[in-house]
């Protein structure tokens, strides 16, 4: 699992590290006789901003078009952008060079961004990124990227060709790939994910949102109508608002986004009575491991409109927004055509089915940034800035969204609200554990045989899900260690297979839930590759806010590379274990403990294959003798000397690295655009 090359902090903005040039006199708001602007792109601009509360909320949208059209966010795109929604360019290049969807320099007309993250990396996508660039090489029609999760690790290794995903791939299907490409056909059809059903189910299993998934048509409302579809919204309108948030608090259903917190309780934070205040559905997942909300949207995408319509019913909101991550190209079309269907039918927009009760929702497409799944980050991303974390409290329940009281919920969570109306609060909370009650959709990636989505009561013990469902490793292979939830949970072994899987019992067992998304590791695979791997991928997604984060995720990087490379002692993982520790509870949001746990955790499960491999690196470069390294560490002063002093990360602005090496999506150390 080497890291492929790769675009990295600093080198994808050629000059964002460059002194400011203060004899400049700043670009301001280019007036309208300035710059001509396509009609097309103006109109297409004009109606986005018509959509939001605030017209700066079209600013991700209307950059995505500017690139659709010039091919990539040129000075001239950027400059017909800043004119038609009157901010300046510094402003939009300040988000151009946040988000990867968002190409800074000259690309292909056709992207290919080729997933390496850890599910996909277990199963062979960096020799088949290598494919893919190699046959591509030389070819400037075509942007060949390695990117993080695609949420698709159902088919890893996988693909997204111009939006198109397609996999399980192998380097021996490049050729074919570039070739349908290039034709203007269909790429790869049979591989396409949109062909994909879920995984099979154990006969008798209660399903309340996969059950008849695949059935043809179920995305449109005349199918999803046949199933008893949208019953629980007109039974919710026939109750008052606080009988409807009753029930989804008799329910206790725990939020499916990562934090476990219960729905009902959520939505009785928010203030009573009309005022502007927002419903956001966090689908932005792009937790390593997870795909459910993928299916959940691409197959029944009303069942999320129905369960938004209730949930804004409960809270007396009449704004919602759907925030869904940019690579989800056929999710957000499959939402867009139900969008327009609901509303036709009166599902949705004024007085809904004659009541009093008014919705309007706006799709919102994000342009690839993994912080922008925290909810806080989200929302300023939403409001057209780049995805920072804010400081909580105020929690976005009181202060959110255009600084309105804000709902916020992840597309499983609300998925589930029509079955709650449907078979009443308390019968579903008989469904799982005490504490960790109903169905969860748990998506199981990495070395398993059977990978998919599986509905399941929670509290079912975690080897039923990893052998039972999933098949468990390849033959003659042993689970060597698997996250429980995504990978930012502290990884479990072989030992606590047999612990249930609910929120409680994973916190017990020293891990976490989280977005209820299980990766497999076998014993083929050496931990630290996984570790590199992981640490990689949150130095990327760091948004560089906080220095314990932008820092730390640099350093593990650094260290881990300094083991792979011969070049560590055993002291190095004390150090780089204090670093996590320093890292955990320092930051402003969880990110940075999302690297520091699953970390912490390798070096405390793992330490003796982590000494293994320091040697043997060693030994490959003739630098053998352990003994002798640790004691001349012990003459410079012994440990001590060399960890961090305690708030050393908190307090140091001072970067380790050259220029462009700090964690932290790129323009984090310029200063505000
Ligand atoms: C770094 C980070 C990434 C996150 N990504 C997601 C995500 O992709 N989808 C999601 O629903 N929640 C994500 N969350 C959790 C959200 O902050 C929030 O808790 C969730 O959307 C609330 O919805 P729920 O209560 O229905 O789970 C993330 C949190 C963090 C710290
Ligand atoms: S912890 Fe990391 S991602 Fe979160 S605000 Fe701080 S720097 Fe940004
Ligand atoms: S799609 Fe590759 S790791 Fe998730």
């Amino acid at each position: 699992m080497n890291a492929p090359p790769r675009f990295a902090h600093g080198s994808r903005a050629p000059g964002w590290d460059k002194p400011v040039d203060l004899a400049k006199e700043p670009a301001g708001v280019p007036g309208p006789a300035q710059v001509e602007v396509p009609p097309q792109l103006r109109e297409e601009i004009e109606a986005r901003m018509a959509e939001y509360p605030e017209p700066r909320s079209a600013a991700l949208p209307a950059l995505a078009a500017a690139q659709r059209l010039h091919g990539w966010c040129s000075p001239q795109a950027i400059e017909q952008v800043a004119g038609v929604m009157r901010v300046t360019p510094a402003y939009l290049e300040s988000l151009a060079t946040f988000y990867d969807m968002l190409e800074t320099s000259p690309a292909g007309r056709h992207s290919v961004y080729v997933c390496t993250n850890i599910s996909c990396s277990l199963r062979g996508a960096d020799a088949l990124f290598d494919a893919i660039a190699a046959a591509a090489e030389g070819d400037p029609d075509v942007n060949v990227r390695a990117f993080e999760c695609l949420g698709a690790c159902d088919i890893a290794p996988m693909a997204s060709v111009d939006g198109t995903y397609v996999g399980p791939l192998e380097p021996g299907d490049a050729a074919a790939l570039l070739e349908d490409l290039g034709a203007g056909r269909p790429v790869l059809p049979e591989r396409q994910l949109a062909r994909r059903h879920v995984a099979e189910h154990a006969d008798g299993a209660e399903l309340l949102l996969l059950e008849g998934i695949d059935e043809p048509g179920l995305a449109t409302r005349a199918v999803y109508e046949r199933r008893g579809g949208y019953q629980s919204l007109r039974r919710a309108l026939a109750m008052s608002p606080e009988e409807v948030l009753a029930q989804i608090e008799a329910s206790s259903l725990r939020g499916r986004g990562g934090a476990g917190f219960q729905m009902g309780k959520k939505v009785s934070f928010l203030p009573h009575g009309a005022m502007r205040k927002y419903l956001v559905c966090n689908a932005d997942e792009s937790e390593p491991g997870t795909f459910k909300d993928r299916e959940l949207m691409q197959k029944s995408p009303h069942m999320l409109l129905e369960g938004i319509a209730i949930a804004s019913y409960a809270a007396e909101i009449t704004r919602a927004f759907i925030y869904v991550r940019g690579e989800y190209e056929l999710q957000a079309r499959v939402l867009a055509a139900a969008l327009a269907e609901a509303r036709d039918a009166g599902y949705l927009g004024e007085r809904i089915l004659d009541s009093h009760h008014s919705l309007d929702v706006v799709l919102h497409r994000g342009a690839g940034a993994y912080i922008c799944g925290e909810e806080s980050a989200l929302l300023d991303s939403l409001e057209g800035k780049r995805g920072n974390p804010r400081l909580k409290p105020p929690f976005p329940a009181i202060q959110g969204l255009y600084q309105g009281p804000t709902l916020i919920n992840n597309v499983e969570t609300l998925a589930t609200v029509p079955a709650i109306i449907r078979m009443g609060g308390e019968r579903y909370a008989q469904l799982g554990v005490e504490t960790s009650t109903g169905t969860k959709v748990v998506s199981v990636s990495g070395h398993v045989q059977r990978p998919g989505n599986y509905e399941l009561p929670l509290g079912i013990s975690s080897r039923e899900i990893i052998y039972g469902l999933a098949g468990g490793p390849p033959a003659g292979r042993e689970v060597k260690c698997w996250f429980p939830g995504g990978s930012s949970a502290p990884v479990l072994t072989a030992a606590d297979l047999d612990v249930p899987y609910d929120f409680d019992s994973m916190g017990k067992a020293g891990s976490m839930l989280g977005s209820g998304a299980i990766i497999v590791v076998d014993d083929s695979t050496p931990i630290l590759d996984v570790a590199l791997k992981l640490a990689r991928f949150y130095r990327h997604e760091s948004c560089g806010k906080c220095t314990p984060c932008r820092e730390g995720t640099n350093w593990t990087v650094k260290m881990l590379e300094r083991i792979d490379a011969g070049e560590a002692t055993p002291m190095d993982l004390e150090i780089m274990a204090s670093v996590q520790e320093h890292i955990i509870g320092n930051c402003l949001c969880v990110l940075g403990d999302a690297m520091a746990m699953p970390i912490g955790s390798m070096i405390e499960k793992f330490r003796d294959e982590f000494e293994q491999h320091i040697e043997r690196a060693r030994e490959r470069r003739g630098l053998g003798d352990l003994a002798a390294s640790d004691g001349a560490l012990a003459a410079q002063g012994g440990l001590e000397e060399h960890l961090p002093p305690a708030g050393a990360l908190a307090a140091s602005g001072a970067g380790s690295g050259a220029p462009g090496e700090h964690g932290g999506r790129p323009g984090t150390q310029k200063g505000g655009a």
